[in-house]
Parts: structure tokens; sequence; C-alpha cells
């Protein structure tokens, strides 16, 4: 019985290394060299590069490294094996991290401070609304858009988020569904994009949500923030958008293709932050203990925690 790391673009080998250290009885091994394909039992997966879970045969489950699984459940190849992913403190509070730094950075509109500085001008004359008089939405209530909008109400941002299926949550405003949407957009200033990407999800984010946005509010305009997936934007739109007054400003980690093409328009907007699909990266050294535990109670009760529905996407 064998553990198998796949992954692209990351260190597969040291991700392995860290399970075989924290686990020593264990037949940990790094892909390309698997040994006998038959040996696997469960992957460790960061964006496998599709047709090569398949191969193996005995293969009992599948543990994501991140939070998202687009990248596993789009492989047309797939084993039906339950697919498990990330959910833990440390993976949250990086994203609640880059969240709130983000909606501070729109809320102090800090890309028009930082360009009246550079100009040595004195900026005493823009308006500072304070944060209760500023509407932010977070789509997405999840494993993380549930603790940014918690950490977001506690700064004192009027705070609402949209899912799925309606939700309860202390001190902010939830819509859900289709009939939720409209409404929810209505009332926001800085939407924060949170979601996964899934077949409901592509392309949400465009010029019809843009303009729904509030356009009444403290700020000079709406602002846009997409930590979730790049294929939930449109970015022709979002520039559109931004050069026509309907959105402000906007901060992306994510893009529809990944690294961002330097010759993307985004790169010199001045209204525009990019961050490199950073805003929660996975840590071995925080994750491979959570991911142990994942692997122990599906061995021991044969239930996977966090298991993604594969019919809802997430
Ligand atoms: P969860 O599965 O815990 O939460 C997903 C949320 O999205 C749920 O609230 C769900 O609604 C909602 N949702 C899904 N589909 C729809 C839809 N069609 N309409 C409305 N709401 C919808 O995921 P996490 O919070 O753990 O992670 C969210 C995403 O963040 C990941 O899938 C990944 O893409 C991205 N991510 C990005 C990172 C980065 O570095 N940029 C790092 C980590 C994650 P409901 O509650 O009703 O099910
Ligand atoms: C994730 C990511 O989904 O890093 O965890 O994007």
């Amino acid at each position: 019985m064998a553990l198998l790391y796949v992954t692209s673009g990351w260190d597969t080998e040291a991700w392995a290394a860290g399970m075989a250290k924290l686990a020593p009885g264990r037949d940990v091994r790094a892909w390309p060299n698997c040994g006998n394909p038959d040996d696997i039992e469960y992957a460790f997966v960061w964006k496998p590069p599709h047709g090569v879970l398949k191969q193996f045969r005995n293969l009992k489950a599948i543990f994501c490294l991140g939070a998202g699984v687009d990248h596993i459940l789009l492989d047309p190849d797939l084993p039906d094996v339950p697919v498990g992913r990330v959910v833990d403190p440390d993976l949250t509070m990086r994203m609640t991290e880059y969240v709130v730094f983000h909606v501070l950075l729109h809320h102090r509109q800090h890309l028009a401070l930082a360009e009246a500085q550079k100009n040595r001008v004195w900026l005493a004359s823009l308006e500072q609304p304070a944060a209760c008089d500023v509407r932010v939405g977070v789509m997405g209530l999840g494993a993380l858009g549930g603790d940014a909008a918690a950490k977001l109400r506690q700064i004192g941002f009027q705070v609402a988020g949209w899912s799925r299926m309606p939700k309860h949550l202390d001190g902010i405003e939830t819509f859900s569904g289709q009939d939720g949407f409209k409404p929810f957009l209505n009332r926001t200033d800085i939407l924060v994009c949170l979601l996964p990407h899934t077949a409901d999800t592509t392309g949400l984010l465009n010029m019809d949500i843009f303009k729904a946005l509030a356009h009444d509010g403290r700020l000079p305009g709406p602002s846009m923030i997409n930590a979730g997936r790049g294929k939930i934007q449109i970015e022709a739109d979002i520039l559109a958008a931004l050069d026509s007054g309907v959105l402000h400003s906007v901060s992306l980690d994510v893009f529809e293709h990944e690294p961002l093409d330097p010759d993307s328009p985004l790169w010199s907007h001045p209204r525009v932050v990019i961050t490199p699909h950073n805003s929660a990266d996975s840590d071995a050294t925080a994750l491979t203990g959570t991911l142990l535990a994942q692997l122990e109670r599906f061995e021991r009760d044969g239930v996977m925690e966090n298991q993604v529905d594969p019919r809802r996407g997430y």
C-alpha cells in the first residue's frame, strides 16, 4: 500500500518528504516515480495532469492539497473514488488576511493616495467614509468566505453574503440562489468573490453584475476583489467596466489564464491590483498534519472529511 503525491508546478518531492517524516511507517512516493502503479491506494494531488490518476486501479481516495478542486474534477478520466479537500485554519487565515487587506485598500482609497504621493500632492480633499458606512458583499459563504465575512464585520463594515443554499451567520445579512443575487449585488459597494469554479459560476463576474452593484455608495464607485478562480471572471468586461466608471477599482488574485499574460492591459491599469494567485498558499508544513488526520479518519471510519460533491462541482 502506498501514498502518491502528484502535483504540477509545486515541489512534489518536498510535499512527499513532509508526509514521510510525519508518517514514518508509510510508503510515500512522488510522481512520476510511482513504482508499481498497483501499489498506489491514495493520491495527494494539486493540478494532477489529466489522465494520470486513471492508471492506479487500486486507488481508494484522492486528497486535494488545496481548497479548490476544479482542476481535479475537470479530469475526464477521473477515477470514481471519494475526493477530499483542505479546510484548515492556516489556509483560512491566509485568505482572510488577503480579503481584509484588499477590502481596506479599496475602502481607504489607497490607490488614489499612492498616486497623490507619487505626485507630491496633499490629497486632504479626499472624503473618507467610515467602515460602518460601506457595504461589503461576499460571494461564497463557505470555509473561506464565512471567515472573511465575520472578520470584516468585526472591523465594522455592513457585510452581506451570497451562497447557493440559505445560511444564517451572526451579524451578516445573507442572500441565496438566483432570487437573492440581484438584491445582494444592489446593496454592495465592495464585492468579494470566494466562489469555487463550477459550471454555474463560470463567467459570473461580468458586465451585467458590475452594473447591478450599488452606485449610490460613499466611495467613488464599486470595487471588486476576486480570489476565487479566474474562470469566474470576464477580464474584457472588467477592463470595460473600469474604463466606463461602472467599476472603480479591482484586486485580482486569479485570472482566466495563469500566469497572466505579460501583454495583458490589466498589468498597467491604474486602478487594478494584481497578485499572483497567492492569496492563500497551501503550506506543506502547516497542512500535512491535517492531511494525515484526514487520511487516518478515512482508513479508520471510511469517512472522508470535507468531501467534494462532483455533481455540485465543489
Ligand atoms: P467552500 O466549498 O467551503 O464554499 C463555497 C461557497 O460557494 C459555499 O458557500 C457555496 O454555497 C458557494 N457557492 C458555490 N456555488 C455557488 C453558486 N452557484 N451560487 C452561489 N453560491 C455558490 O469553499 P472554500 O470557501 O473553502 O473555498 C472557496 C474557493 O476559494 C475555492 O473553491 C477556490 O476556488 C478558492 N481558493 C482560492 C485560493 C487562492 O489562493 N486564490 C486559495 C484557496 C481557495 P453553499 O454554502 O450553499 O454550498
Ligand atoms: C486553492 C488554491 O484552491 O490555492 O487552495 O487556489
